[in-house]
């Protein structure tokens, strides 16, 4: 090999060099980004995290380094000593943040040679994701990927340095523990020592962060890896980060308050973001009832409106029979939607009866006419009356579902956010936050009719609905609260069950019997009665944090090393097959 393999001591990072550093000898480290010959001269751009800056090898001054870089290739990790100087008048390049100046270079070591890369760096350049996946280690080399992980890396420490400003303390709770009930599979690991047993990996530090409190910690936080074998999604990952959080002797409002200066705190820190403050807050029924969500996009309007009054007596039976049988219907105005053709209309119903609909019916506006399979339903007068209720223009389409309350709501819903996307392509630095408020305790499980935990069971009633419990436990309110951020859930919690008789009728009512409840929690329940002070907590994902921040929809983004959508790693090829001797140690027999 030509070089000596001699690294200089780094004087500088190329993304730092600006005209001030003009006459400086410095010495760089990186890779090369390109190398380019011209009119006799090679031109490195030498990238490491900080950014990229030009070197010039020019033969008529270091002849050994001139052939040195003749021999370097894309990715090459080198070593480069050099004087900074300004560009030529002109040759300035306004894209570059080093654009104004260059490095004369006089000396270059390799450190280490490339094969050409299965992935390219280019931002540009629409590389498939398996592929990107599976050369990981590449594929953050790109500058994009590089500017995310450092967001990530200063959203992390803005938390750290909030919450220790604040008094809270940052303490670690175990990753092999027993299941966690945030209503996901667990994922199981075998104990070797104890034949059959197995630990679950934590769904969320919820028990441990409790009794963190019961032990006196009063102010609690950590960036906690959570586990969940659940359905996956685009803003979804089998492990993934919580800022975890628990207080005691507070109340929602002192919950809030603090979270809400975090999350602000954050935001500026880590993305120069001002948020507008106070979070406004959405009770959990009108979210519902006027954007069909528990975590709407507030960026626009588009807000659903309830017309059965309007239709209630009509000729049209689905919607007269929906509201007979005690179901709403709901309507959506889309602005402009007037103008779309059949067949995206037609798609527009296929869509929402995917989503469970029976059916999608609309009217179009024109400026005094009616365009609509069903207006031949009802008088005129009746039509005028929907136009004015949901405020039709001419050229607006209006799309009605007639069900359930919350199924009309959620179909519309996720037309709401789908269409409005669309038509108002709301800029994904445009923070719309919400806090949503007064939960149920419980939402009815469609499959066994029994009452869920609309967030866990240890949620706090609301006191003055305690006595519903057992008899209305539908009925029953929780302390419980989200914060939203443009249609995504960021991060729930609630004011907690510290006394033992009340976590004991929740377990009963979420069909838990005593011996299960004992045996599941019966270490929660013990410590309830030994003092406890009154708690409550909130959990943030930080990966759905970052996303937001970096503006990205693909939570993979902005994880190192993320799984794919089938929960599994392509660089490393996790999950694998084991030894049948390991299996033997672990008291495994592989069905
Ligand atoms: P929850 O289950 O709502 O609450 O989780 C809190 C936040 O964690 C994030 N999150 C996820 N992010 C990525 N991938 C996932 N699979 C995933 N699941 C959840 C979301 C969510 O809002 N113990 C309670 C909190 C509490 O009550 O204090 C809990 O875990 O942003
Ligand atoms: P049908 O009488 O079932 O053919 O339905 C007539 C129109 O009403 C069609 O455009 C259906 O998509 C629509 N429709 C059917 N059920 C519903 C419903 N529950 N809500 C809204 N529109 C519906």
């Amino acid at each position: 090999m030509e070089s000596t393999q001699q690294r200089w001591q780094r004087t500088h990072w190329c993304g730092e060099l600006r005209p001030v550093h003009a006459g400086q000898e410095v010495v760089l480290n990186g890779w090369v980004h390109r190398r380019r010959d011209h009119g006799g001269l090679i031109f490195v751009d030498l990238r490491d995290r900080s950014g990229i800056v030009q070197v010039v090898f020019n033969p008529q001054v270091d002849p050994e380094a001139y052939r040195l870089a003749d021999t370097l290739r894309n990715e090459y990790v080198v070593s480069i000593r050099g004087q900074v100087r300004r560009r030529m008048p002109g040759a300035e390049n306004p894209n570059l943040a080093t654009g104004e100046i260059e490095v004369d270079g006089q000396a270059v070591t390799v450190l280490s040679r490339a094969k050409p890369l299965p992935v390219g760096l280019d931002d540009r350049t629409d590389v498939d994701e398996t592929v990107r996946l599976r050369y990981r280690p590449l594929d953050l080399r790109r500058p994009s990927m590089q500017r995310i992980l450092m967001m990530r890396h200063r959203a992390t420490m803005s938390v750290r340095q909030f919450m220790d400003r604040e008094g809270f303390l940052e303490i670690e709770t175990p990753m092999l523990t027993r299941s966690t009930p945030e209503g996901a599979r667990d994922y199981l690991v075998p104990s070797r020592v104890n034949p059959g047993k197995f630990f679950a990996l934590p769904q969320s530090p919820q028990l441990f962060k409790q009794l963190l409190m019961v032990a006196g910690m009063e102010r609690y936080f950590q960036i906690a890896r959570c586990f969940r074998d659940e359905d996956l999604r685009a803003d979804r990952q089998p492990e993934f980060t919580q800022i975890d959080v628990e207080m005691s002797f507070v109340d929602m409002n002192d919950v809030l308050d603090v979270m809400e200066r975090l999350i602000v705190h954050v935001f500026r820190e880590a993305g120069g973001i001002a948020l507008p403050q106070p979070f406004p807050r959405l009770r959990y029924d009108e979210a519902i009832d006027r954007f069909g969500s528990d975590k709407p996009d507030l960026r626009f309007g588009m807000e659903l409106v309830d017309v059965s009054d309007l239709v209630a007596g009509s000729d049209f039976q689905v919607f007269s029979r929906a509201v007979q049988e005690g179901g709403r219907v709901k309507a959506l105005k889309v602005p402009g939607g007037a103008g779309m053709s059949r067949r995206e209309i037609d798609e527009l119903v296929d869509l929402a009866v995917q989503w469970g609909a029976k059916g999608l019916a609309w009217m179009a506006f024109m400026e005094d006419s009616v365009r609509s399979p069903i207006a031949k339903f009802f008088s005129e007068e009746t039509i005028g009356r929907l136009r004015q209720a949901t405020g039709a223009a001419a050229g607006d389409l209006v799309l009605f579902a007639a069900d359930k309350r919350e199924v009309a709501a959620e179909i519309l819903g996720r037309l709401r956010v789908r269409l409005g996307r669309q038509i108002y392509n709301p800029d994904p630095q445009q923070f719309a936050c919400a806090w949503i408020v007064d939960w149920p305790l419980f939402h009815e499980n469609p499959e066994t009719g029994r009452p869920d935990p609309a967030h866990h069971p240890f949620t706090s009633p609301v006191d003055e609905d305690l006595p519903l419990l057992e008899t209305d436990p539908l009925k029953v309110r929780a302390k419980a609260y989200d914060l939203v951020i443009n249609g995504y859930e960021l991060g729930g919690g609630s004011i907690r069950i510290h006394r033992r008789d009340v976590q004991e009728t929740v377990f009963r009512v979420i069909g838990l019997t005593p011996e299960e409840a004992n045996e599941k929690f019966g270490f929660l329940l013990e410590a309830f009665e030994y003092g406890t002070p009154p708690h409550g907590g909130v959990a943030f994902g930080l990966d759905r944090l970052v996303m937001l921040l970096a503006g990205t929809d693909n939570i993979r983004d902005v994880i190192a090393f993320p799984k794919t959508q089938s929960a599994s790693c392509l660089l490393t090829g996790a999950p694998s097959p084991v030894t049948e001797e390991q299996l033997r140690e672990l008291h495994i027999r592989v069905r």
